[in-house]
């Protein structure tokens, strides 16, 4: 081995084993640029040591070229791991960042609708009623006719009905649980049921789509006065024990007798404002005594039960409890309006 051929060997290898020890530690991608830059670049110590191979012999030049050339590919490979390693380990940093603030998790809360349903659904069920639930899509017979509307009855005109078909239609009060739950069990029947229910108005006061909860008790011996006691538990429990309840004569095809139930206002106490329209009361329920053709039509002995039903507005109840006087605020998914309740 001449003179100048182990320097060449020596030196390959001192330069390999210093230069993959430098790469391996470099802290920051620019050093590693930056080593790249000095062991391989133009004026680099591996052009240099090509140069210095040029004057070997030359049958000893293909194997010392060969061997640097591994070498530069070696440099080369560590460079691009490091730098890989690097830009990960970057990243793994960023990821685990401790000291940034915590991004806090807004707490989901109960749309106010779903809130008061729950409420009313609650009082009921711990006076011994059960919640039940029937389809928005509902036949002509159980929205209209089983309650004692007939084909052509005037009262059909007030419910503003979405048609589905000629005999189907979407509900339009949740008054089909009735004669759906009786036709199936015999008395007691005690129910309660929540729901949505549909009808073509749109405007401060109504949306097309909106909420009812409706009642039913029917047993022997059921008279006015339960209704009246029953629906005044209600209101103290919904509102507070204070506010007074007025029973107001109406007309239901379903229900004879028939009331509207009115509380005293719950803003002004009686004294008139804008909420009540001066009147001092607000309405908040349609009841009545359960039509003896509507309990025939699910074929009980109207000789041996009666029983009365009541259906409430859920967003009226709910504008009352809450003070807000546009029922669209409900639908219209304002992050800011909901958060509130
Ligand atoms: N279904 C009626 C409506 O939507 C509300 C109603 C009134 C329900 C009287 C009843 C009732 O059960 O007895 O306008």
């Amino acid at each position: 081995m001449s003179v100048e051929q182990s320097i060449a060997h020596q030196s390959l290898d001192e330069i390999r084993a210093q230069a993959l020890n430098e790469i391996k530690t470099a802290v920051t991608a620019e050093d590693v640029q930056e080593l790249n830059t000095r062991y391989l670049g133009r004026k680099g110590v591996m052009t240099q040591v090509l140069r210095t191979i040029a004057n070997l012999p030359a049958e000893e030049r293909p194997a010392a070229g060969r061997q640097a050339n591994q070498v530069k590919q070696q440099i080369d490979t560590a460079c691009r791991e490091t730098l890989a390693r690097l830009a990960a380990g970057a990243q793994h940093l960023e990821r685990l960042d401790v000291s940034l603030p915590g991004r806090s998790a807004a707490p989901g809360g109960l749309h106010p609708l779903t809130r008061i349903t729950r409420r009313i659904c609650d009082i009921f069920t711990r006076m011994g009623f059960e919640v039940v639930e029937g389809p928005e899509v509902e036949s002509d017979y159980y929205n209209f006719e089983a309650l004692n509307f007939p084909k052509d009855h005037p009262a059909r005109d007030m419910q503003d009905t979405f048609f589905v078909s000629d005999d189907i239609v979407l509900r339009t009060h949740t008054s089909p649980a009735q004669p759906r739950v009786m036709e199936k069990r015999q008395p007691p029947v005690r129910i309660i049921a929540p729901g949505k229910v549909y009808r073509c108005d749109s405007d401060l006061t109504h949306t097309p789509m909106f909420h009812q909860v409706e009642g039913l008790l029917v047993d022997e011996g059921v008279c006015f006065g339960d209704l009246k006691g029953t629906l005044t538990a209600f209101v103290h429990q919904m509102f507070d024990e204070q506010i007074k309840v007025r029973f107001r004569p109406s007309f239901f095809p379903f229900t004879e007798p028939s009331a509207e139930v009115d509380i005293l206002c719950v803003i002004c106490r009686g004294t008139g404002c804008r909420v009540c329209s001066q009147t001092g009361w607000l309405e908040i329920l349609g009841s009545g005594m359960v039509h003896p053709a509507v309990l025939e039509n699910v074929g009980y002995d109207t000789r041996r039960v009666t029983g009365f039903a009541f259906g409430m507005g859920v967003e009226r109840i709910t504008m009352l409890k809450y003070g807000v006087d546009d029922i669209r605020k409900y639908f219209e998914n304002d992050i800011r309006f909901l958060r509130q309740f």
